[in-house]
């Protein structure tokens, strides 16, 4: 009782840093994966070459690489050009790098799930191309978009974890840190899963509401 009292009092404050610092990494992630999908979703779907070549390596690339070694890059990387970033700076900067690319394949095949006819009809009644996009594939579109960026925001709380290995201190950096100074490996590993299970069962129980409502 007393030994369990003290693991509480000594590393509980670990555990809720690197819950909060989870979750701020997931929303940062996501909200820069969303902005710079968009943009790769409609360079990818422009008609200049070369913009839609450069979404097109970009998507591949990064999909084709693991998180952990991106997260290495950007984190030396900025070192080599002189920049001293953090490591939760650097992290979040990788993570919204990956997620972009997750994103952007999100959107376009969001887009690419509203019918042409439905594209078709609005030219034919005279709507122009951006306003077929603004008024009848994009309202048509968001009902698969917004599930997926849902789960992205579930799977951005889970993939931080990697930044670990850079030192961002989240939610596993903190949860080896209590392995280090408590001595017990496993302990802590299992108060870290629960932790992450309420953050993605809590979010994608609140998503799944929110999409009931859209419906
Ligand atoms: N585990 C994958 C990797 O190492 C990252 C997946 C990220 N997925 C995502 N939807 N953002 O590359």
């Amino acid at each position: 009782q007393n030994q369990s009292n003290s693991f509480w009092q000594k590393y509980g404050s670990f555990f809720i840093k690197g819950a909060v610092n989870t979750l701020v990494f997931a929303l940062l992630t996501v909200i820069a994966g969303t902005v710079l999908g968009t943009l790769l979703a409609l360079m990818r779907r422009s008609k200049v070459w070369i913009l839609k070549a450069i979404a097109v390596i970009y998507v591949e690339f990064i999909r084709g690489t693991p998180l952990m070694v991106q997260a290495f890059i950007v984190f030396f990387g900025t070192q080599v050009l002189g920049l001293n970033l953090s490591a939760f700076v650097a992290g979040a900067i990788a993570m919204g790098i990956n997620s972009g690319a997750y994103v952007a394949e999100i959107i376009r095949s969001g887009l690419n799930s509203v019918p042409i006819g439905q594209t078709e009809a609005a030219r034919s009644l005279g709507l122009s191309g951006t306003e077929t996009t603004r008024f009848v594939v994009l309202p048509q579109a968001i009902k698969n978009i917004w599930p997926a960026l849902g789960n992205e925001f579930v799977t951005d709380i889970k993939e931080s974890s990697v930044l670990s290995v850079i030192g961002a201190t989240e939610l596993m950096f903190e949860g080896t840190t209590v392995q280090g100074a408590s001595f017990e490996p496993f302990f802590p590993m299992m108060i870290v899963a629960l932790i992450y299970f309420a953050m993605t069962f809590i979010l994608s129980r609140l998503l799944g509401v929110v999409e009931r409502r859209m419906n």
